[in-house]
């Protein structure tokens, strides 16, 4: 078999193609952004590859609870909705009140009001909340996709929180404010997303990897039983 060489315009055209192939948007989808963009929301969601692979994600879980930190615009949310069981639901959490406010209006617009629900808060605080109400075990997915420096103290909640067989995600999972892979200078502190994928590689709780290419890279852990 030939070997290929992954050029940047190579790299580009199948992102383009991978794009338009797998993981097309509805209209609603497609605008979604661009009015997020406008109502001064940064341009941070996802991604419609990253998006159809969570959907993947949860429709392979049979997920009926998925928890997500980082709601932003709603984008997220409204392609793990779709991969939702009848009757499940996507608990969103995040800071910022003008992004939930911006995300309700963007899920009742995909019908999807009866499959999320939103809590305003710092994700390291609102997940032990969420572990005392539900109990343990009781998710089939964790996606985590705010303020990175949360994520090391959240393991164990996170552990706790999913039941065996479940999954935690993790977005930006290779940059932070480095391309973690790319050697360090001596002295260098080590990037939190790469301290990140340390604690999770060397959990007890999880087996993990990657996909990627995926966005910025991708982080997959398997709640071990
Ligand atoms: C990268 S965006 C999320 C994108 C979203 N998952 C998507 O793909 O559509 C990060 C979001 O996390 C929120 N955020 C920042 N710090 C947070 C924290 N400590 N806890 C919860 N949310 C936080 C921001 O307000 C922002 O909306």
């Amino acid at each position: 078999m030939a070997e290929y060489t992954m050029s940047p315009e190579r790299w580009a055209h199948t992102q383009t193609y991978l794009r338009e192939l797998f993981a097309r948007e509805d209209e609603h989808q497609r605008s979604l952004m661009p009015r997020a963009i406008a109502a001064g929301i940064p341009a941070i969601d996802v991604g419609p590859e990253a998006g159809r692979f969570l959907q993947m994600l949860a429709l392979m879980l049979r997920a009926k609870l998925i928890i997500e930190v980082g709601t932003l615009a709603g984008s997220s949310a409204i392609w793990l909705a779709r991969g939702l069981m009848p009757g499940g639901r996507v608990i969103t959490v995040d800071l910022s009140e003008t992004h939930l406010d911006f995300a309700k209006q963007e899920i009742a617009a995909a019908n999807l009001t009866d499959r999320v629900q939103f809590r305003q808060g710092k994700g390291g605080e609102v997940l032990p909340v969420l572990l005392r109400e539900l109990g343990p075990a009781k998710a089939d997915m964790v996606f985590l996709d705010a303020e990175r420096s949360e994520y090391i103290p959240l393991l164990p909640t996170v552990a706790k929180l999913l039941r065996p067989g479940g999954v935690l995600a993790i977005d930006n999972a290779l940059a932070a404010q480095r391309w973690v892979a790319d050697p360090y200078k001596p002295g260098e502190p080590r990037d939190v997303m790469d301290e990140t994928n340390r604690a999770v590689a060397g959990h007890p709780d999880f087996i993990a990897s990657h996909i990627n290419p995926l966005g910025n890279g991708t982080l997959i852990a398997v709640r071990k039983d």
